[in-house]
C-alpha cells in the first residue's frame, strides 16, 4: 500500500514537472519568430538592423522607397530561389513556407 501511495505522488511529480517545463517553453520567445530567423540567416549580410551594407549592396530594408519597390511575392522568391548574379542565396531548401512568411512579415516591420 506504501508502495502504492509513493508511487502516486511520483507520477503526480512527473505530471507537474512536465506542466511548468511546457508552459516555460510557451512563454519564452516564439522559435521561429521571423527576426530571430533573420539575425541567424540573413544579419550577416543585411544587417541586424535590416539596413544592409553598401559594400555587399544589400538594400536598406528599413527604407520606404525599397519597401515599396518590393512585392510581397517578390521577397518570397527571392528568399525562395535567390538573385542570380548576385550574392544573394537561395534558402528553399532550408526554410519551410512558414519561415519564409515569417520573415516576410519581419521585414516588413522594419519599414520606418
Ligand atoms: C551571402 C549574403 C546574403 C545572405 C545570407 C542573404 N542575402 Fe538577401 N541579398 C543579398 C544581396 C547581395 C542582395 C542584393 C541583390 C541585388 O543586387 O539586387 C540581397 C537582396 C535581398 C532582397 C531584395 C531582393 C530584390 O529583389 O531587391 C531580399 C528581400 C533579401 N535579400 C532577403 C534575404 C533574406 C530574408 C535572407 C535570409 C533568409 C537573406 N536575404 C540572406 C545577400 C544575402
Amino acid at each position: 500500500m506504501r508502495f502504492q501511495v509513493s508511487t502516486f505522488f511520483k507520477v503526480l511529480g512527473v505530471g507537474a514537472f512536465l506542466l511548468i517545463f511546457s508552459l516555460a517553453l510557451q512563454a519564452g520567445p516564439a522559435p521561429d519568430g521571423g527576426g530571430d530567423l533573420f539575425k541567424q540567416k540573413c544579419s550577416m549580410c543585411h544587417g541586424v538592423d535590416g539596413k544592409g551594407y553598401s559594400a555587399l549592396k544589400t538594400p536598406d530594408f528599413t527604407d520606404a522607397k525599397v519597401q515599396a519597390s518590393l512585392m510581397d511575392k517578390e521577397i518570397k522568391e527571392t528568399i525562395k530561389n535567390g538573385k542570380k548574379g548576385t550574392a544573394m542565396p537561395a534558402f528553399a531548401d532550408r526554410l519551410s513556407d512558414e519561415q519564409i512568411h515569417s520573415l516576410v512579415t519581419y521585414l516588413r516591420s522594419l519599414k520606418r
